[in-house]
């Protein structure tokens, strides 16, 4: 039997919801750490310009596409009759879901550490924290059993409820956390390389970079949002939406720069630490704090939490498709692909040390199996889910009948002057048929050549 799709239950569920999914690690971890790597404020003016010219056109489309019949990725596409090779589209959606709740659960795990860690002032060094495997594994594990129950419990119960009113939360420490860092001698030097793009520092790479974790940070290109866009009554705004979603992601991660990099000038460490960043630089902001362990430890339970709400996001992806498609229940869809995912994410958990061959990878200059994921589901797969996605929504569905679905219950496409609605879809769908699949290409290749 089918059962009945839940809908967000008020006008800001979804909005909620979404900005539950698009802020998370992308945010708070690897934000400031491939900023630190790829030559700071350049780096922060790259990914103001994807967000505004690649990334959020597209989003109307994907949200678009998965409102129009309320379906999954892989219903979503069928709906509007694509030839059949379109559906590869759809598994691709599903396998990189899966594939991203892996390694994204892993450094959720460290996030969940690190609170009883900071809490109970254990000295060790990050990099001595993760070498442990049976820890790392464990509290990964943890973390994707979270996901997992959370996922189970339903669309408006499980996730609705989680991301409604803990965000602020942690918006307000972050605050505390950058005034802090601000305060401390040295802390110049870091605005500055923040805020004062040395455009020398910009090569193929670093644009890759922006451009994928701009993708990343929102959510986009394997059928995140296409997914929570499904559950979007059709009496709300999808442009307006988007926009508060993106802005306010947008927001978090500017926030987390500026909570990491004064503090860090201000410490003498280098900006391209890696994927330790974050977890190197914030336990020394506490020190220099009254009650600093307390409030680290809560910090990182928020950030935690706001990982949990990112990682439902990943999941539900492919639940949604069992349930509607295959008839599983619920339940049976997320042990059976939370399953998956423990054991996909195992390599990205034992490569932080525990097990050399995967810490340096020697096919990948000397990186990590994890950054080797976060290479390709940061910078490659979304940025090609989002080219096709692209093509077949304004090419093979049509911008007109894409528009006709993007402005219903939109205040903003349907204002009273005539010929206004047009004109602004006609932009719109010129974005989405030429520039972003032009931009994204050519950004490509553009890295390949270094
Ligand atoms: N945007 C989330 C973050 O910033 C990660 C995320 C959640 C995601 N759902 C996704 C990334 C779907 C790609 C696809 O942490």
């Amino acid at each position: 039997m089918k059962q009945k799709r839940d809908l967000w239950s008020s006008r800001y569920g979804f909005v909620v919801a979404a900005a539950g999914s698009a802020v998370g690690l992308a945010n708070v971890w690897a934000f400031p750490y491939r900023a630190g790597q790829h030559g700071g404020a350049a780096f922060v003016l790259l990914y103001l310009a994807s967000v505004a010219f690649i990334c959020l056109p597209f989003m109307f489309a994907e949200i678009t596409l998965g409102r129009y019949r309320q379906r999954n990725v892989i219903g979503a596409i069928r709906a509007i009759h694509p030839p059949k090779a379109w559906h590869g589209l759809g598994w691709l959606c599903l396998v990189a879901g899966v594939a991203i709740l892996s390694f994204y659960s892993v450094v959720a795990g460290w996030a969940l550490g690190f609170i009883f860690k900071t809490l109970f002032r254990s000295e060790a060094p990050f990099s001595q924290f993760v070498a442990q495997a049976p820890l790392v594994v464990a509290l990964f594990g943890l973390f994707l059993l979270l996901t997992v129950l959370v996922v189970y419990g339903g669309v408006r119960k499980g996730i609705e409820r989680w991301s409604r009113w803990l965000m602020p939360l942690l918006v307000a420490l972050m605050v505390l956390l950058t005034v802090r860092g601000l305060l401390l001698p040295g802390a110049l030097e870091g605005l500055r390389f923040y805020l004062q793009p040395d455009f020398s520092e910009i090569d193929g790479r670093a644009i890759l970079a922006a451009m994928g974790q701009a993708f990343f940070s929102l959510s986009l290109g394997i059928g995140g949002i296409l997914t929570y866009g499904s559950y979007l009554s059709k009496e709300e705004d999808i442009v307006a939406a988007s926009t508060y979603v993106a802005a306010f992601d947008t927001l978090i991660a500017l926030l987390a720069g500026l909570m990491i990099f004064p503090a860090l000038f201000a410490f003498g460490l280098q900006p391209n630490e890696g994927p330790a960043l974050v977890f190197v630089v914030l336990p020394q902001v506490f020190e220099q704090m009254p009650l600093g362990h307390v409030l680290g430890g809560a910090f990182f339970l928020l950030l935690a939490i706001a990982a949990l709400t990112s990682s439902i996001s990943m999941l539900e992806i492919s639940v949604a498709y069992f349930v509607d498609e295959r008839g599983w229940s619920r339940k049976r869809a997320v042990w059976a692909l939370g399953a998956l995912a423990l054991f996909l994410g195992l390599p990205s958990a034992l490569s932080t040390g525990a097990v050399p061959a995967l810490t340096h990878l020697s096919f990948f200059g000397d990186r990590s199996y994890l950054e080797l994921m976060v290479f390709l589901w940061f910078d490659i797969f979304p940025p090609l889910g989002a080219i096709l996605f692209s093509l077949l929504i304004g090419w093979v569905w049509g911008v007109d009948r894409a528009a006709e679905e993007l402005s219903r219950g939109s205040r903003w496409l349907q204002r009273p002057f005539p010929g206004t609605r047009w004109s602004q879809v006609k932009v719109w769908g010129w974005f989405l048929r030429y520039v972003c699949p032009a931009a994204v290409t050519l950004v490509w290749l553009n890295a390949l050549r270094h």
